[in-house]
């Protein structure tokens, strides 16, 4: 007889759920019945988040939390614990970049891109580690990027910190399997979120960036929380350490491009 596998029904906390990919993720989370904490500097954008999970009939809680602030993540993990009633999925999603360029390196902003990007993701699971382990099926997803894989110029800091957290990532999966923890990161290509869209104001810069992409086209934020959704699901129980892109074939292609598109 075939096992039905779904979710589990425990709580999960997405950092940056107050915007783009963080949001789609705690609605998509949402939409199969798992209560959902929502971490973000905006607390404003946390709560509306909360609201709208809340109206698909979830437990869920809002606070205002900077993720490069480590008293801050100490404090909050009991009142979300308490609100949710148990943790067993994390998402940091959360994430910041800062240009370099003409400069090699962005010196004044390394360290906070590291904090947010990378060392929030090991903090947020420090804290929750036990309860992820008394719940089975319990996983995390950190939000790297294609900048985990490959390296982009004008980033370096935040090229820097994704290709990190996709170290952490394979850290984790290695010292928490055996307790049943899977650990994952998925890496975003080109996603029309607040991150992305400002940097394409000037005439055309859209289409050029759409002309790199194998699949013509940006995603929408909800393309990349459902690939979250499945590895916090029992659907992916067996997958640990893994890196999955979500880019529409950018890393496949290396860039280049079809001779009738040139
Ligand atoms: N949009 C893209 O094309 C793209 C591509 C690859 C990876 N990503 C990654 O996806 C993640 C989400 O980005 P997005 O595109 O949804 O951007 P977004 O700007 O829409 O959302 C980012 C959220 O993170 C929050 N945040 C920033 N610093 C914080 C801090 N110190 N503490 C708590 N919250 C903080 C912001 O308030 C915001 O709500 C980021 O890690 C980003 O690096 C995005």
């Amino acid at each position: 007889m075939t096992e039905r596998l779904g979710s589990p029904s425990t709580g999960v906390v997405v950092t940056g759920g107050a915007s783009g990919i963080g949001r789609a993720c705690a609605v998509a989370l949402a939409e199969v019945g798992r209560p959902v904490a929502i971490w973000d500097l905006d607390g404003d954008g946390a709560a509306a988040t909360a609201q709208q999970c809340a109206e698909l009939g979830v437990k869920s809680h809002a606070a205002a939390v900077d993720v490069s602030e480590r008293d801050r993540i100490e404090n909050e993990a009991e009142p979300t614990l308490t609100a949710l009633g148990s943790v067993g999925g994390i998402v940091h999603a959360a994430g910041m970049a800062r240009r370099a360029f003409p400069a090699v390196m962005d010196v004044d902003t390394w360290d906070v891109v590291l904090e947010v990007n990378l060392r929030a993701h090991g903090l947020i699971v420090s804290v929750f580690v036990e309860e992820l382990q008394r719940n089975p099926g319990s996983a995390v997803v950190g939000i790297a990027s294609i900048e985990g894989l490959i390296g982009h110029g004008a980033v370096p800091s935040y090229t820097a910190s994704k290709h990190g957290l996709i170290g952490l990532t394979r850290a984790f999966a290695h010292r928490l399997g055996r307790s049943g923890v899977r650990a994952n990161a998925v890496c975003p290509g080109y996603i029309a979120t607040p991150m992305l869209l400002p940097t394409l104001t000037e005439p055309g810069s859209r289409e050029r960036l759409e002309q790199t992409v194998p699949m013509g086209r940006l995603a929408e934020p909800e393309e990349v929380a459902r690939v979250v959704r499945f590895l916090l699901s029992d659907e992916a129980s067996y997958v640990t350490g893994a890196a999955i892109v979500v880019d529409g074939g950018v890393t496949a292609a290396g860039g280049q491009q079809l001779p009738e598109l040139t």
